[in-house]
């Protein structure tokens, strides 16, 4: 990968721009808290896990860029920017488990002074951050596992670096299979609206992983006539019954993959599962802007005026999964040892 997705520069946050990418790999500057929020929720930065690291981030500009304030004004604006990054993007927990260790670390600690907090606030970003990625590193052995030689495996949306600041939770898995020759190719679905499967294939491409992008409306017709060994996709939250909210369209790869026997994998770092959230039907799915349906790319093919329905993500119930891989190992879903 060419420039890194993010990276702490001295006093501010450089990330890749998600939303150029692959034809323009061009880097914004994050520098004050509001170009977080706005990174946040234009999707210059995405994925379950690089959003909650960079929503860290910018609670530690907050704390950087006003740490010669007087007391009061310094928490004012810390805790603004703590309720501005919770009011981005609703899905994914990560955003959410991030900022309740950003805030603890202030509150643990409320009698410090404004540099101190801004130097333990930013330490906490960096420590989050390099436990994602050794995160990553562990789920990508316990899942290269899980697949046979030689097989073809299907994704959806872009579950790699773009969006962990690691190796990544699905596509991390395909990589480390991969690398021991167990992926033939992989299948990767475009993703509409937003196409994170540009990503993919970008990070593909790049790695040099054979692979092909296929349309949205492909993977019934994939499954009936390629041999498929498993989809391996990533997760904005797991709700304690083991429900999975993740980019839409997964649920219907799900239906799929059991209509064909095809083994579906569910990857995920340990702070994307939620114990205070009891089934899938009590997340709150995002819903976006309806232009970026009535959009292909940056052109209008839908006036204005149309009806449409955006919903970012879905759910799938545990009944359809086989596996849950993260950190700590491999657990069975609902599907069993079929
Ligand atoms: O809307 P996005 O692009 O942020 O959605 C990302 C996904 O749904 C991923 O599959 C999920 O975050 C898991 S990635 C590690």
């Amino acid at each position: 990968m060419s420039a890194p997705v993010i990276s702490w520069e001295k006093d501010h946050l450089t990330a890749l721009d998600q939303t150029k990418l692959p034809l323009r790999e061009q880097s914004v500057e994050l520098a004050r808290p509001e170009d977080y929020v706005h990174a946040i929720r234009d999707m210059k930065v995405r994925g379950a896990p690089l959003i909650g690291i960079v929503a860290a981030y910018g609670v530690a500009q907050a704390a950087l860029n006003n740490q010669n304030e007087q007391f009061a004004v310094f928490e004012q604006r810390v805790r603004r920017t703590l309720a501005n990054l919770a009011a981005t993007r609703p899905t994914a927990v990560n955003l959410f488990w991030a900022l309740k260790r950003m805030q603890s670390v202030f509150d643990d600690n409320i009698l410090r002074s404004p540099q101190e907090h801004a130097r333990a606030l930013l330490a906490e970003a960096k420590a989050i951050h390099g436990e994602q990625v050794e995160a990553d590193r562990a789920m990508a052995s316990n899942g290269a596992a899980l697949i046979p030689k030689g097989s073809n495996v299907l994704t959806i949306c872009n579950t790699g670096a773009l969006a962990t600041g690691g190796e990544g939770t699905a596509l991390g898995i395909i990589f480390e299979a991969h690398r021991r020759k167990r992926v033939k190719r992989v299948f990767a679905t475009e993703t509409r609206p937003r196409m994170q499967g540009r990503l993919t294939a970008w990070e593909l491409h790049k790695r040099r992983v054979p692979y092909k992008l296929i349309p949205d409306t492909s993977v019934g017709a994939l499954l009936s006539r390629e041999s498929i060994a498993a989809a391996i996709v990533g997760a904005d939250r797991i709700a304690a019954n083991g429900d999975v909210a993740n980019k839409i369209g997964t649920y219907q790869m799900a239906v799929l993959c059991a209509r064909h026997g095809v083994k579906f994998i569910v990857a995920a770092p340990r702070n994307t599962f939620d114990k205070e959230c009891p089934t899938g039907a009590d997340i709150t799915i995002e819903e976006r802007n309806g232009d970026e349906v009535r959009k292909v790319g940056r052109c209008f093919v839908l006036p204005k005026e149309y009806a449409v329905w955006n919903p970012a993500f879905d759910v799938t119930p545990r009944e359809l999964i086989s596996h849950y891989v993260s950190q700590e190992g491999v657990e069975p879903g609902g599907r069993g040892n079929e």
